[in-house]
């Protein structure tokens, strides 16, 4: 038995950094999922026991582990998959060295083709996709919110009812149709391996200094971000957007140790789009993953313009002159 799915990435408007528990967020999130940058994974069940990963058709050993681990998470809620082998193909549609996280697409992708081998082999499953969230986020946090097209929000948070700290959960607030085509092109600044991962990142927010300031700071944004999505209120979107960005990088400077992802490379980047903005009016801005990457932001009807300027202003900051075009998604596809 055989399941296949195509799953994107996705990028945090507001983010989700810090966590607790089983993989449990300390503050709300919210994201568009992508869609060009994408995973697709096939999971076989076998008879004989173990568990092999062919990552774009070469088997992947070191891939072997972060499966083991999902499997473990995952095996209370779906202790059937235990009796089986397990079989990974996968593929990312972006470059392997891009610096773009493939976890978040990865998970999402494994997660629903667990799903769908539960629901083929008869166990009940009252929504089935929310289950592949539960899972996805016991493989990734931010993979959670890769199920569902537009904008999806993860963790609980009094502005958003259903909100809920164990998955992702379609915005269900009032979207202006200028960010349902919304554009993002990925700027490429550093393409090697993180200095420091995600994981390390999140642990350190624990003794962060400004952790309760800032968890708190999320739930304000999160609500703030409700009349601006309904309004379509640029402006507002823009500045706030950003200020997450700086934010989440401004915890990594002043966690313990601190340490910078950001690449002076990046900072041209940023000032190349704001210099850019302020005198085109032009509302391009910018948002940043943990890494040295800038997700460059912009309505699809400026796209002409924007496109001209990654051109003259941003490719010569980029390794190689390499950019990702890509823009608002609607969530995964089952390949079968
Ligand atoms: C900065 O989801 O990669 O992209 O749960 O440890 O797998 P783990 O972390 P991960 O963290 C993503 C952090 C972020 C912000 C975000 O996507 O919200």
């Amino acid at each position: 038995m055989k399941s296949s799915f195509r799953a994107p990435s996705n990028i945090a408007l507001v983010k989700y950094w810090g966590k607790y528990g089983v993989q449990l967020p300390s503050n709300p999130s919210i994201s568009f999922t992508l869609d060009a940058c994408a995973t697709e994974t096939s999971l076989e069940l076998q008879d004989s026991p173990g568990i092999s990963v062919a990552l774009d058709g070469v088997d992947t050993p070191s891939f072997v582990p972060k499966v083991a681990q999902f499997v473990e998470r995952i095996a209370e809620r779906h202790p059937w998959i235990t009796r089986y082998g397990l079989r990974v193909e996968t593929h990312n549609t972006f470059p392997h060295s891009s610096g773009i996280a493939s976890s978040a697409s990865g998970m999402s992708a494994l997660a629903l083709c667990v799903v769908d081998l539960a629901v083929r082999l008869g166990h009940e499953l009252p929504d089935p996709r929310q289950e592949a969230s539960v899972l996805a986020r016991l493989g990734s946090g931010s993979a959670c919110r890769s199920v569902y097209g537009g904008l999806v929000v993860w963790g609980e948070t009094p502005s958003v009812a259903g909100s809920s700290q164990e998955f992702g959960l379609r915005y269900p607030g009032e979207v202006h149709e200028v960010f349902r085509t919304y554009r993002d092109t990925v700027a490429l600044v550093d393409v090697g391996q993180k200095a420091v991962s995600s994981t390390a990142g999140h642990q350190l927010m624990e003794a962060h200094p400004f952790r309760t300031q800032r968890f708190a700071q999320a739930h304000d944004h999160l609500a703030a971000l409700k009349p601006i999505l309904a309004a379509g209120d640029l402006d507002a979107f823009i500045e706030l957007v950003e200020l997450e960005a700086l934010t989440l990088h401004g915890l990594m400077m002043s966690s313990r140790p601190s340490y910078i992802l950001m690449r002076p490379h990046t900072l041209q980047i940023i000032e190349a789009i704001r210099t850019f903005r302020r005198e085109s009016g032009v509302p391009i801005s910018f948002t940043l993953d943990a890494g040295a990457n800038v997700h460059i932001l912009y309505p699809d009807s400026h796209e002409q313009t924007a496109l001209a300027f990654v051109k003259e202003q941003v490719k010569p900051w980029c390794k190689d002159g390499r950019t990702i075009a890509d823009r608002v998604g609607q969530g995964p596809v089952s390949l079968q």
